[in-house]
C-alpha cells in the first residue's frame, strides 16, 4: 500500500522548493505585505490541496510542470482564507502551523492584507498565460476557483454559516452542519479535484466521479479536523487544540459525538472510493483510495 504520508512529504518538498520564486522581495516598505503572505504560504502545511490537482493532472498523463502553477494558485487561496479564519474577529487563533499566526507574527492590518493579497495573487497566477496556452482553460480555472472560493455555496458562505451558528444558535442539526463542512472545507478540496480534470480535459462521466469523490473526503477531512481540534496532539497538529467546543462551534462532533462523527467520516470516505471504481486500476487511482484513508486516519 502507497505509504501516504511519505508521498506527501515528498510532493511537499518538490512543491516548497517552487514557491520561493512565487514571491520575490524587494527593500521597499510596502513589501511588508509580501513577506507576510510569504510568510502564511511557505510556513509548512500539509499541501494536500496541491497535491490532490497534481495527482489528479498525472491519472491524465500531465506531469508536475504542468499542473504547478494552480497547485500554488490553490495553496494561495487556501492560506489566505487560514488567516483570515484565524484572526480576533473570526476563530481568534494564535497558532498556526506550528508557528505564530500571521496576525500574531505582523499585526492585524498586514494579516487582513496578507490575506487580500494572497486572494487577489491567487488569481494572477491562473489567468497568466503562462498557467495553460489555451485561454479556454485558463478561464474554466478562474471560474471554479471563483465559484469554489465565493459568497454563493462557496468558501466564504461556509465560513459565514460556521460564524453565524456559532453567535445564534446552539444547536446545529445535521443538514446545517453537512451544508458548513461542504461549503467552508468542502468546495477547495473539490476545487483541487476539478482543477485537474480541467487540466486533463476529463470526459464528462470521469470529472463528475471526481467530484463525488471530492465531496466525500471534503466532508470526512472537517470532520477529522473537528475530531483533531478534540484529541489531537498539539505539537502534531500545529494549531490550538480544544477551542471548537470553547467556542461554541457546530460541527459533526458536537452533535453526535466522536464516534458517531468518526463512524460518518468513515461512511464518507467509503463513499468517496467507490466513486473511483469507473476508473482502471493504476498507480493514481491507488493513491487516491489511499489518500481517502489518510485523510481520516491522520494525526496532522
Ligand atoms: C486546515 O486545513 C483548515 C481546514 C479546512 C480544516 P489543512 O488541515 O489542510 O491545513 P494545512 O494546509 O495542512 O496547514
Ligand atoms: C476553517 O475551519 C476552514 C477554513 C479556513 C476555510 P476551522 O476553523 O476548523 O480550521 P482550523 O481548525 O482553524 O484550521
Ligand atoms: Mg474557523
Ligand atoms: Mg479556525
Ligand atoms: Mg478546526
Amino acid at each position: 500500500m502507497t505509504d501516504i504520508s511519505n508521498l506527501l512529504s515528498r510532493f511537499s518538498a518538490d512543491f516548497n522548493a517552487r514557491l520561493d520564486n512565487f514571491f520575490p522581495l524587494s527593500d521597499n516598505p510596502e513589501n511588508r505585505v509580501i513577506e507576510a503572505m510569504k510568510y502564511s504560504v511557505t510556513n509548512g502545511g500539509k499541501r494536500l490541496r496541491p497535491f490532490l490537482v497534481c495527482t489528479l493532472a498525472r491519472l491524465f498523463g500531465l506531469d508536475f510542470e504542468a499542473s504547478l502553477r494552480p497547485a500554488v494558485a490553490l495553496e494561495c487561496l487556501h492560506s489566505y482564507s487560514l488567516i483570515h479564519d484565524d484572526l480576533p474577529a473570526m476563530d481568534n487563533d494564535d497558532l498556526r502551523r506550528g508557528k505564530p499566526t500571521c496576525h500574531k507574527a505582523f499585526d492585524e492590518a498586514t494579516a487582513i492584507l496578507a490575506g487580500d493579497g494572497l486572494l487577489t495573487y491567487a488569481f494572477e497566477i491562473l489567468s497568466s498565460p503562462a498557467t495553460h496556452a489555451d485561454a479556454a482553460i485558463r478561464s474554466e480555472l478562474c471560474l471554479l476557483l471563483a465559484e469554489a472560493a465565493g459568497a454563493f455555496n462557496g468558501m466564504v458562505s461556509g465560513q459565514m454559516l460556521d460564524l453565524y451558528m456559532e453567535t445564534h444558535q446552539k444547536a446545529g442539526s445535521e443538514e446545517i452542519i453537512r451544508r458548513i463542512e461542504e461549503m467552508k472545507t468542502g468546495r477547495l478540496i473539490r476545487y483541487a479535484c476539478e482543477a485537474g480534470a480541467v487540466l486533463g480535459r476529463a470526459a464528462p462521466d470521469q470529472r463528475q466521479a471526481l467530484i463525488s469523490y471530492a465531496r466525500g473526503i471534503g466532508v470526512a477531512f472537517q470532520i477529522a479536523d473537528d475530531i483533531l481540534d478534540v484529541e489531537g496532539s498539539p505539537e502534531l497538529v500545529g494549531k490550538t487544540l480544544q477551542k471548537d467546543s470553547a467556542q461554541g462551534k457546530v460541527t459533526f462532533v458536537s452533535l453526535f459525538g466522536l464516534e458517531t462523527a468518526r463512524q460518518m467520516a468513515g461512511d464518507y470516505i467509503a463513499g468517496a472510493k467507490r466513486a473511483l471504481s469507473i476508473f482502471p486500476a493504476g498507480e493514481e487511482i491507488e493513491i487516491l483510495q489511499n489518500l481517502a484513508d489518510f485523510i481520516i486516519n491522520r494525526r496532522y
